[in-house]
């Protein structure tokens, strides 16, 4: 018996969150919310939490780490209130929301990492996977959130790039108080998100002056982290020439690499 579980069922969540689902298990949050959408079960502001996922899925089709009782893997189902052109303002808004329910819930100090990032420490603690659909020919936005909350320790692989608010903190966070504070902060920011939301995030960033090498599908490029463009790119000085950069991995250089 987890008595946690007990909390995730009568949350005071914010009236935005228009129908809650919890799942011991499920393949992924984003997809199980797709399905949901499509059958007409869940609308805008329908949040899938799940336990587990046996596929959870992360940027650039890699796969996402979603063990059992240690993280909080959801998907938010959002009917856009923006143009098609400032839907990658969702993603911004997502990672300065969960920053803030991080520190709130933790009174840990957090930072982002362009494109969409969580950081603790220089190390990974939440992605956040935004994928696009319709139903009935209407656009729907579906939000994934993946945070690590109370592992203790990861795979060789993810070790020395991924982190837990547990390892940060020393002791364990209520996934259910990160998802309750965090869905206050998404649902007040909402309605009144747009392009000024980039200086937040921009505000919560360390990477700015500092070098990054940035993979893109087979190439890479490295330079100076300058700031983010109106369109949301990341801009980058190369050699004197500034650079913008839609998509890839970037590694923010330390000074001992
Ligand atoms: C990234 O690559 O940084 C994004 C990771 C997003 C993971 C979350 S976990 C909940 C939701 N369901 C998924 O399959 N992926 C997202």
């Amino acid at each position: 018996m987890n008595p946690e579980r007990d909390t995730w069922r009568e949350p005071q969540l914010p009236a935005f969150v228009s129908r809650l689902i919890w799942l011991e298990e499920v393949d992924s949050t984003n997809d199980h919310a797709k399905r949901l959408l499509s059958a007409g079960e869940m609308g805008h502001g329908g949040v899938v939490l799940a336990d587990r996922q046996t596929r959870g899925r992360g940027r650039l089709a890699r796969t996402w780490d979603s063990p059992g009782g240690v993280g909080l893997w959801m998907s938010m189902v959002l009917e856009p209130n923006r143009r098609t052109s400032e839907w990658f303002l969702y993603t911004f808004l997502a990672a300065l929301t969960v920053a803030e329910a991080i520190e709130e819930t933790t009174g840990l100090s957090v930072q982002l990492k362009w494109p969409n990032d969580v950081m603790l420490a220089g190390k990974k603690c939440c992605g956040i996977l935004l994928e696009t659909t319709t139903r009935l020919e209407a656009p729907f936005v579906i939000l994934g959130i993946g945070i690590n909350v109370n592992q203790v320790d990861f795979s060789s692989e993810l070790r020395p790039v991924a982190t837990s608010i547990r390892l940060a903190l020393g002791r364990e966070t209520s996934r259910a108080s990160l998802f309750q504070r965090w869905a206050e902060c998404f649902a007040r920011d909402w309605y009144r998100v747009d392009a000024s939301i980039l200086a937040k995030w921009k505000a919560k960033s360390d990477m700015w002056g500092r070098t990054v090498r940035v993979l893109q599908s087979g190439t890479g490029l490295r330079g100076i982290a300058k700031g983010l463009a109106p369109d949301g790119a990341l801009v980058v000085d190369v050699s004197g020439e500034e650079k913008k950069i839609y998509a890839g991995d970037v590694k923010v250089e330390m000074a001992t690499d």
